[in-house]
């Protein structure tokens, strides 16, 4: 299969096709996905120290090893091993980031990407820290994770900022105001929970995806791609049949009016809600 990608997006000096892959389940067991999302194509793998507790950044340098010169491989760090909280302690971060070289084998990151906002902490402090790593050579580009507009503003008064991941899908538009921020100003936007899986089943989804003889989780994915030029889905998977499927949704051309119909269930969910 040779899937299309929809094109291509910039992530700083870098650029990756424009579906990547979401390894937050990826363990010792998933090899064969690995591979098979290589050579499918797919040049953009994100990761994060948290996966698997560290056996996901792992499990990519070991397999991904023969191919690491055309792969952009993103990880963050930010939150803790033991709970999942913000901490972006200075000391914290910097051992954070070698723990991450040191478990993907690398002397710089491609992309590191702060998990999340560590309200304890100041954020123009974090953002030295952040730009610290960058001017030491250990971190190539800047990504930030579930912040707001006035958040990404105070980072990138510090430092260099190419990429937002924040909770984002077809039914999740909560960052509908991060998301034309990153297209205003140039930033990748990366939805994470990108398939909206769980909640998908509505009529208009089951409709459009029949009309294009596919399922929904490809809709979703061709919606989010129609949605923004900056869009990178990283769908997640530890299938190879459903990885195939994820990267053929590229190739979705939905209509201008399912477009729109789509992209109405969230507002009129939002108002039944209200
Ligand atoms: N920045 C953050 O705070 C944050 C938070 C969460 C996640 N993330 C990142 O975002 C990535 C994606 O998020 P996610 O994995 O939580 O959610 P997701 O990609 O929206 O959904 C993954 C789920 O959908 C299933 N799935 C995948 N493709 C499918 C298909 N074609 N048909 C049916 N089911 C399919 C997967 O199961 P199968 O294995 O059976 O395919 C899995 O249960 C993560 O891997 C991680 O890299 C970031």
């Amino acid at each position: 299969m040779n899937a299309n990608f929809a094109g291509q997006i910039t992530l700083g000096d870098l650029t990756v096709n424009r579906i990547g892959l979401g390894t937050n389940r990826i363990t010792d067991a998933a090899r064969a996905l690995l591979l098979r999302a290589v050579e499918l194509g797919i040049n953009f793998i994100d990761t994060a120290d948290v996966y698997q507790k560290g056996q996901s950044e792992s499990m990519i340098a070991k397999t991904l090893a023969p191919y690491r010169s055309r792969l952009v491989i993103a990880t963050k760090g930010g939150m803790s091993w033991q709970d999942s909280s913000p901490s972006n302690d200075p000391k914290y971060l910097r051992d954070a980031l070698d723990a991450s070289l040191k478990r993907l084998k690398l002397d710089r990151i491609d992309l590191y990407q702060l998990h999340r906002t560590d309200p304890k902490t100041p954020i123009e402090q974090t953002a030295a820290v952040l730009k610290e790593l960058k001017d030491r050579g250990k971190v190539r580009n800047i990504g930030l994770s579930e912040v707001t507009v006035e958040q990404i503003e105070q980072y990138r008064a510090v430092v260099e900022i190419v990429s937002v991941q924040n909770h984002y899908n077809l039914l999740e538009r909560k960052h509908e105001a991060v998301l034309e921020y990153c297209e205003a100003n140039g930033l990748a936007f990366i939805p994470w929970f990108p398939l909206a899986k769980s909640k998908l089943g509505n009529d208009t989804i089951e409709r459009v995806a029949r009309n294009h003889n596919a399922s929904q989780v490809q809709i979703a994915i061709a919606w989010l791609l129609m949605r923004s030029p900056v869009m990178l889905p990283i769908p997640g998977t530890l299938s190879t049949q459903h990885l195939e499927s994820n990267l053929a949704a590229a190739r979705i051309e939905l209509t201008g009016e399912e477009f729109e119909e789509l992209s109405e269930i969230a507002t009129v969910a939002r108002q039944a809600a209200a």
